[in-house]
This record gives structure tokens, C-alpha cells and sequence, in this order.
């Protein structure tokens, strides 16, 4: 028979396919041949002449999916440590972001930098995500609001893509505020990102998707319906940074775009869930943000659940609402703050986070045929991952069939 490339012995394999909650398959084994899975199955089942170039003795570790955080803003200069502090002494987000802080100040910074500067700083940034596991990341532009500068940052997000054992896809995020060249002036900024932003840079090959922030101190329906129009023109497609601070009957205009997922969701209603629900879209919970803004209005993850709603969880990491770039942390918190079992969690790092990404066909699961990134990790259970507070139990990485790090 032919050669595989690498062989896993000795190991729990967590799948993330069929009904159970881990899809648990134990004292397993796995096979990787030319990037992706060939075959996994009992140890026991393993076919008499296998023969591996390089076999790896799992020594009773578990073997999962290659993390990944389907919602970053990990590119942008600067940090916004000064905020936090004012926030601590009472201003609310709000406040901060109507005074011309908040996103503003990292748009201020992000503009001064160059695609290298952007590069650099955002560097550690993701070698700490892949130091956990994470195989995939979705990066957003939104802190440049002008065509150069939101070039800049999807340049920079491919950039580290092409020189990291990390697969990167890009979300262009013109509408995430007003600049302030435009003050008063929403429509026509709008207009500018579907007119001229968003074509240009899909022509240059820098988005595989479209978001916006639909929100009181960000875009009305109308403005982000604009976007989702646009970016459906050009056969993008789109998600929602929807009901992070109030109802503004996002997640239900992202439903009716097909949207892959709505993001947040603390505010968001029964007719916002049945919506996502009937849409197939993914809800991708973001508790950093939910944590380092003190929010206490919960998503209503019970609702979720009962409409099968698939969860993710992922990072948000950025300067402003959520300065976090573990996402081992992240699934703790959805566990502490949101009431998620764990294997639910993890669900929402792999399988669900991959159907976010519009990438359920070739990533997310332990399947023969999928593209081979995996994560060995030292622990007894899965939900060790989740459960553990800055410990990172990471054995071995693979990426595309090939060991890279840990
Ligand atoms: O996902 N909600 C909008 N965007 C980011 C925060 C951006 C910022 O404050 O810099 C988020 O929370
Ligand atoms: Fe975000």
C-alpha cells in the first residue's frame, strides 16, 4: 500500500464529527498523506502493512482539529491602555468612542504605520495564537477607513499568512466606524466603501469576506444593508458585528444576506435567533469583550442551543474591547461567563468556527480527506483545554501535514 507521510499512534482522537459531543474516538490513530487526513480510525484497525515515513507516539494524548479564531482584529498599531484606564475610572465605551476615542484613536495609529510597522506589531500577536494550537485566523481590516490604509492592514494580514505555518483569511471591515473626515457625513461614506473601497480591494485579491458594525455609534440597517448589497454583487460573503451593545435587529438583516455568521450577540433577540437559525448562520460569541467591557447582558445561549444554532467562540482580539490573543482563555470564558459545556466550546474553536469561515468542507474536524492541521495535546480530557487558567498544554502542532511547533 502506499506511504503515508506521518502516522499518530497512541491517541484519543476528538473529532468533532458525528452526534457526540467530542466526537470521541479512543486509543485511535491517524494518517496524513500529502497535507490532508487519509485515514483515522481505531489503533487496532490500523491496516497490518501501514508504513509511515515519520510516526509519532502519542502517548495517550488527545488529538483536535487545529484551533481556529474566526474572529480577529489582530492587525493594527498601537494599544489603548490609556482607555482603560478612563473606562476603569467610570466612562463607558460609548462615552469613549462619542469623544472621538475608541476605534478613532487605533485608526489615528493605524494610519501612521506602514504595511511593515503593521507586520511587526501584529507578529507576536499571532505567534501567541499558534503557540496554542491555532492553525487558522481570520483577520479584519476596519482601523483604516481609507483606501490606502485598509489596503495596508489586508496586505499585512496576507503577509503574515505567507511567512507563518498559519492559514489567514481576510474579512474587509470598511464600515467598522465613521472616520472623521466624514463626520456627518455616513451615507457618504457608505458609499465610498461600496463604491470604490471594497471593488478595488477585492480586485487585488485581499478579501474573502465582508463585515460591518452595526451598532448606534457605528451604522444604522440601511448603511450596513448597503454593504451586504455590495459585497454580494461581487459574490463575497458576509457577516455582522451585530447586538454587541444594543437590539439594532442585526443579526436578522445578516440572516436575510446569507450571512455566515453574526458576531456578539448580547443583545440579541428571540426573532434575531429564529432568524440565524432558519439561515444556517453560524453565532460566533466573542467573551473577551464581553469580560474587558464588564458587559453583564448575556447572549442568550439557551435559546441558541434549543434552535440549533451552531456556536463559535473566538478571540475578537483588538486594542479596544478585547486585548486578548489566547484563545485557550477565550474557551475558559465562554465556559465561566456563558455557560458553555466544554465540548461545546471546543465545537466552536473547530467545527463551528471552520462553517464560519465559510471552510466546513475542508477544515474544522477530524475527517478523512480534510486538510491535515492538527493539535497533540498533553492532557487527559479535552475539556483540560477549557479548563485550565494561563496553562497551555500543547504537545505538537501540524499545519498542512507538516509538524510546526511545540
Ligand atoms: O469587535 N465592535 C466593534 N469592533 C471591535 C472593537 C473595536 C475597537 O474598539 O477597537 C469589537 O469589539
Ligand atoms: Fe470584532
Amino acid at each position: 500500500m502506499a506511504a503515508w507521510d506521518l502516522l499518530f499512534r497512541r491517541v484519543h482522537l476528538a473529532t468533532f464529527a458525528g452526534s457526540e459531543p467530542y466526537g470521541t474516538l479512543r486509543d485511535g490513530a491517524l494518517a496524513v498523506r500529502a497535507g490532508r487526513i487519509v485515514w483515522l480510525g481505531a489503533e487496532r484497525d490500523l491496516p497490518r502493512e501501514a508504513r509511515a515515513a515519520q510516526e509519532i507516539d502519542g502517548a495517550g494524548g488527545w488529538l483536535l482539529p487545529g484551533l481556529i479564531d474566526c474572529h480577529t482584529h489582530l492587525v493594527h498599531a498601537g494599544n489603548r491602555a490609556r482607555e482603560f484606564e478612563l473606562r476603569l475610572q467610570g466612562a463607558s465605551y460609548e462615552e469613549i468612542a462619542r469623544a472621538g476615542g475608541g476605534i478613532r484613536a487605533t485608526v489615528a495609529a493605524t494610519r501612521a504605520a506602514d504595511e511593515a510597522a503593521l507586520v511587526a506589531a501584529s507578529r507576536p500577536r499571532l505567534a501567541r495564537l499558534m503557540a496554542e494550537g491555532v492553525t487558522t485566523v481570520e483577520i479584519k481590516s476596519g482601523y483604516g477607513l481609507e483606501l490606502s490604509a485598509e489596503r495596508r492592514m489586508l496586505r499585512a494580514a496576507r503577509a503574515l499568512g505567507e511567512t507563518a505555518p498559519v492559514r489567514v483569511t481576510t474579512t474587509f471591515l470598511g464600515a467598522h466606524a465613521l472616520p472623521p473626515e466624514y463626520d456627518g457625513r455616513a451615507d457618504a461614506y457608505i458609499a465610498e466603501v461600496c463604491d470604490v473601497m471594497l471593488p478595488a480591494l477585492y480586485r487585488e485579491g485581499l478579501v474573502d469576506a465582508v463585515d460591518a458594525f452595526c451598532e448606534r455609534i457605528a451604522f444604522s440597517p440601511a448603511q450596513t444593508e448597503a454593504v451586504f448589497r455590495a459585497a454580494r454583487a461581487l459574490g463575497l460573503p458576509v457577516r455582522l458585528h451585530a447586538e454587541q451593545l444594543s437590539d439594532s435587529g442585526g443579526a436578522a438583516l445578516a440572516a436575510r444576506h446569507g450571512a455566515l455568521c453574526a458576531d456578539h450577540l448580547e443583545h440579541l433577540s428571540e426573532a434575531g435567533a429564529a432568524a440565524l437559525a432558519a439561515a444556517g448562520s453560524v453565532a460566533v460569541l466573542l467573551p473577551g469583550a464581553f469580560y474587558f467591557l464588564r458587559e453583564t447582558h448575556l447572549p442568550p445561549v439557551a435559546r441558541l442551543r434549543a434552535l440549533g444554532v451552531p456556536i463559535a467562540i473566538a478571540t475578537d482580539c483588538n486594542p479596544g474591547t478585547s486585548p486578548l490573543s489566547s484563545l485557550l482563555l477565550a474557551l475558559n470564558m465562554a465556559c465561566v461567563l456563558f455557560r458553555l459545556a466544554p465540548a461545546e466550546a471546543l465545537a466552536g474553536v473547530t467545527r463551528n468556527a471552520a462553517r464560519a469561515l465559510g471552510r466546513g468542507d475542508d477544515l474544522g474536524t477530524l475527517e478523512a480527506g480534510k486538510l491535515a492541521d492538527l493539535g497533540l495535546w498533553n492532557v487527559d480530557t479535552p475539556a483540560e483545554l477549557c479548563y485550565h487558567l494561563g496553562y497551555n498544554p500543547l504537545a505538537l502542532r501540524v499545519f498542512g501535514g507538516q509538524i510546526s511547533g511545540a
